[in-house]
């Protein structure tokens, strides 16, 4: 039921909201139930696929459809794809969705939600605290804009739920839609001690 049919689960939301903990914790989850899955994560790619790329709504638009165009050729062969990138502007993440569903793929806006006050206090990477200090320009949620998704398929809070929370509900709606297999007791039975290591890895 899930192992041949590929999707794209597109996170949005700003740095530090949690995209990349739930993308790797997502991940993780489907590959232990037989999925294949590639994670396009925004600061890879940008290290890799889109190098020299800055932070201008040019480039970032680039940066966009470059995931996007990766994301159709993985889906229409079956690989579950989560990308993982700020993806501020609605007009790109909408022109990514046609393109996908144009050719019949599956396109789930999952909006990894949080307040800039929260991401403030979290600043993961300290870039917070530099983009207020006026340190460095173009910070979306600071000095650059982001656009909230108007009718995401799915919504993770991540200032009220815990990661595990958060990802569960990410299977949730992928095993509603079909496109993961529900792990059944006996499988759970089977992993339960892997899936809880892998938990515990990831939550720390
Ligand atoms: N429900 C939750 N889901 C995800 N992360 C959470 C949640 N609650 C707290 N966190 C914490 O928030 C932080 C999210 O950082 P992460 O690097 O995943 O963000 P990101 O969205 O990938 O940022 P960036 O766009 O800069 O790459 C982690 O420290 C994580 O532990
Ligand atoms: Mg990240």
């Amino acid at each position: 039921m899930s192992n041949g049919s590929g999707f794209t689960i597109w996170f949005t939301g700003l740095s530090g909201a949690g995209k990349t903990t739930l993308a790797e914790l997502v991940a993780k989850e489907l590959r232990l139930r037989g999925s294949r899955v590639e994670i396009l994560d925004g600061d890879e790619v940008r290290a890799n696929l889109s190098k020299g790329l800055g932070f201008s709504k040019e480039d970032r638009d680039t940066n966009i459809r470059r995931i996007g165009y990766v994301s159709r050729l993985l889906a229409r062969n079956g690989v579950g794809v989560i990308s993982a990138a700020i993806s501020p502007y609605r007009d790109i993440r909408d022109e990514v969705r046609r393109s996908i569903e144009a050719e019949g793929g599956i396109f789930i806006e999952l909006y990894v939600k949080c307040p800039v006050q929260v991401l403030t206090r979290r600043d993961v990477k300290g870039l917070y605290r530099k983009a207020l200090a006026g340190e460095i320009g173009q910070f979306t949620g600071i000095s650059d804009p982001y656009e909230e998704p108007l009718h995401p398929e799915l919504v993770v809070e991540t200032d009220r739920e815990s990661v595990e929370e958060s990802a569960t509900k990410i299977l949730i709606e992928l095993e509603r839609r079909g496109l993961l297999s529900p792990a059944d007791e006996v499988w759970q039975d089977m992993f339960q001690d892997q899936r809880h290591e892998a938990l515990n890895l990831e939550i720390g």
